[in-house]
């Protein structure tokens, strides 16, 4: 079963990380795939308007404050400043900083943690501290590509809290939010060598969609990509009812 209640709504830097191909780079998450080009291509096209409207309009998310999510004993919950030396322990263990490429003192977690706050006013994203028995087992983040009505997901779980479905539940809960909220979209990729993510997604019903070669530099080198979805079912049964598109008698 799944509740949800309001939370807390921080302020701060935006993720650094940025939708658009020119934008595309180092700060991405190890999780989160790159926003691939919308409709409008590769090219910035921030001051001319799109012909597209948009699924999920502006304002529309971070009108409300960041909600809290709850599954069982597995609460997902806006990180507060308390949170900070626990993710400077979580950056710690090899395997997070192994497959997130990062380490953090305990200045940059507490920029880290505003920076989530901002990225949910700025409806760039949405990061969640996540508890077990209220405990903190882990992190879920979704990056918004609003454009196209999109999220990547991020996510790890700390080594204490592992195997006991933390990340998979705190994903299909994550999921079923941005769901019920306009998100059509929702995608993830792990290196072919980490097959507890691969393992992550498949619980939570997420398709894999392929593989992308040499597609992250990780510290010890390239790591082909696998690349898994999920659409929201609602949305896309309603694009199988649209009328077929057909191709005019002599055009190509
Ligand atoms: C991957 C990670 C998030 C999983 O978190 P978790 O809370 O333990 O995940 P869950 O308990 O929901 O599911 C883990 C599944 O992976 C399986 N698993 C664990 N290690 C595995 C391995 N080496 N090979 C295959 N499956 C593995 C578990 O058995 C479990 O599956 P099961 O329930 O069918 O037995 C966690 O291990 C982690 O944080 N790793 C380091 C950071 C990371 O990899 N982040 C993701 C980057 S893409």
């Amino acid at each position: 079963m799944v509740s949800i209640a309001q939370g807390w709504s921080g302020a701060g830097h935006p993720f650094r990380f940025g939708v658009g191909c020119r934008k595309l780079g180092r700060h991405i998450s190890m999780t989160t795939p790159p926003a691939l080009p919308t409709a409008g291509g590769c090219w910035n096209h921030d001051h001319v308007p799109s012909l597209v409207v948009p699924v999920v309009a502006p304002g529309q998310l971070s009108g409300t404050s960041q909600p809290t999510l709850q599954t069982g004993s597995i609460l997902l919950r806006p990180w507060t400043a308390k949170d900070a030396r626990a993710v400077v322990a979580a950056y710690q263990e090899p395997e997070i900083q192994r497959w997130h490429a990062r380490s953090m003192t305990l200045t940059e977690a507490e920029q880290w943690i505003v920076d989530a706050g901002i990225a949910w006013a700025q409806e760039s994203g949405v990061s969640w501290a996540v508890d077990l028995e209220g405990q903190l087992a882990g992190r879920m983040t979704l990056k918004f590509y609003l454009a196209d009505a999109g999220a990547g997901v991020g996510y790890w779980t700390r080594q204490a809290a592992r195997g006991q479905g933390v990340a998979s539940q705190a994903l299909l809960v994550a999921t079923q939010w941005a769901f019920d909220h306009g998100i059509h979209r929702v995608q993830l990729e792990h290196s072919t060598q980490n097959p507890a993510s691969c393992r992550v997604a498949a619980k939570a019903r997420f398709a894999g969609e392929g593989i992308r070669r040499s597609a992250a530099l990780h510290a010890d080198g390239w790591h082909d990509m696998h690349l898994h979805g999920r659409v929201n079912k609602m949305q896309a049964e309603l694009e199988s009812e649209r009328s077929p598109v057909t191709t005019a008698p002599g055009a190509d």
